[in-house]
């Protein structure tokens, strides 16, 4: 994987994690009583988008979401957290992992709903991609082993990209 260049440094994952709290509410319902499936998707790509832009420290945009399983349902009135964090920085592009859950509001135990990862490009003020200015450092083995992973979805991806599918 090419080396890149980051001018003004480095950020930790830790400065740039975003935790969004959402109670569902009958606007974000279907017709079974669950939490519509777009309504998480847009919580989601919110989430991302906070933590890349933390991290870039300037406008951002939403290339690409892998990986949208919906694990378990979601009903009116649960409390949904999600949780974005930075696990890769590439040139001008960056991959972010956001986790759902559901938290019960009296244990506050959290059942995960969803894993999605999306990659977020830092733009300039015309819409084109334009390097990121900070490195990711990362502390400890699971931020080394998500970046290890974030690599393989990179060429994953690539090839996905050069293939046609
Ligand atoms: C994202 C966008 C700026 C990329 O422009 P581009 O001309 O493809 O730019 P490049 O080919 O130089 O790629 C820029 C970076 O994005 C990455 N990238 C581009 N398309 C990608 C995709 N579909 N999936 C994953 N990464 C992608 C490239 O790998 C590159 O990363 P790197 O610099 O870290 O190596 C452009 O496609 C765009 O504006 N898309 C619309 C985004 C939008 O409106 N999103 C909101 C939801 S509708």
């Amino acid at each position: 994987m090419e080396a890149h260049q980051y001018p003004k440094g480095t950020k930790t994952v830790s400065q740039s994690r975003t935790e969004v709290t959402r109670t569902v509410f009958y606007q974000d319902i279907n017709g079974f009583n669950r939490l519509f499936g777009g309504r998480l998707m847009e919580w989601i790509d919110e989430a991302a988008g906070i933590a890349a832009r933390r991290h870039c420290g300037s406008t951002i945009t939403t290339a690409c979401v892998d990986q949208l399983e919906f694990k378990h349902a979601v009903h009116l009135d649960d409390d949904v957290v999600i949780i974005a964090k930075v696990t890769y920085v590439g040139r001008t592009s960056l991959e972010v992992r956001v986790d759902s859950y559901v938290e019960e509001y009296d244990t506050r135990e959290r059942n995960l709903i969803n894993t999605a990862f999306l990659t977020e490009v830092c733009i300039d003020e015309n819409g084109k991609a334009t390097p990121i200015e900070y490195g990711l450092e990362l502390e400890g083995d699971d931020e080394r082993t998500e970046w290890e992973s974030a690599t393989k979805r990179l060429i994953f991806r690539k090839t996905r990209k050069a293939e046609g599918f």
